[in-house]
């Protein structure tokens, strides 16, 4: 889709070449952390969906790959940060060299209960690795391993992430106008 076509898109923020370029940078960190073994991918649903593919087909180690979705909600007091398993896994970690897929790491809260779930589960390693990075809002500090972008804070849609479920499908990423933020 062209950016001046979809509504409320202020600017493009990664244009596919640049995410493409960047992704192979990763790839490539990736695939010489984990020469000589296995790795498995594991993606938050449902953002993560096309990074994770992009970033698979670049990673030069024999992968497997799941996924799992969560949902997050406010308690009574109107506290964020509340995070459940809505879909799990459809396999076991055990023993395995997990990679974390994420579409972007804001508040830190969805990483962090994550990072503890898997954790519980005894993989051999478990490392993260996310398309963006909005540190600037972070409220609990989790490690994030490999990253693509660092971004402002302004809300983004393309490449996995969503503005009502909408525009996941771009193939590159968008800063919304102000007036569209939710
Ligand atoms: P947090 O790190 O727990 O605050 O949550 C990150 C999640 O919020 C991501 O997985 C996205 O689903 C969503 N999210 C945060 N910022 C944006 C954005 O700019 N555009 C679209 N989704 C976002
Ligand atoms: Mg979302």
């Amino acid at each position: 889709m062209n950016p001046d076509d979809i509504p409320g898109v202020e600017r493009v923020l990664f244009t596919a070449e640049q995410i493409d370029a960047r992704i192979g940078e990763v790839a490539a960190q990736i695939s010489q952390k984990y020469k000589g073994g296995h790795l498995k991918l594991i993606g938050v649903l449902k953002g993560s969906v096309f990074f994770m593919a992009a970033l698979a087909r670049r990673i030069e180690v024999p992968l497997k790959i799941d996924f799992l979705a969560i949902s997050s909600f406010s308690n009574k007091t109107g506290a964020p940060g509340l995070v459940r398993i809505a879909k799990d896994l459809d396999e076991n970690i055990e023993g395995e060299d997990v990679l974390l897929i994420e579409d972007i790491v804001d508040t830190g809260f969805t990483l962090r209960y994550l990072l503890q779930t898997l954790s519980s589960r005894g993989p051999n390693s478990l490392a993260v690795c996310t398309f963006l990075d909005r540190t600037s809002r972070r409220i609990v500090q989790v490690p994030v391993d490999y990253r693509c972008f660092e971004i402002p804070d302004r809300f983004v849609v393309g490449f996995g992430l969503d503005y009502h479920q909408l525009y996941r499908n771009l193939d590159f990423v968008a800063v919304m106008k102000p007036e569209r933020n939710s």
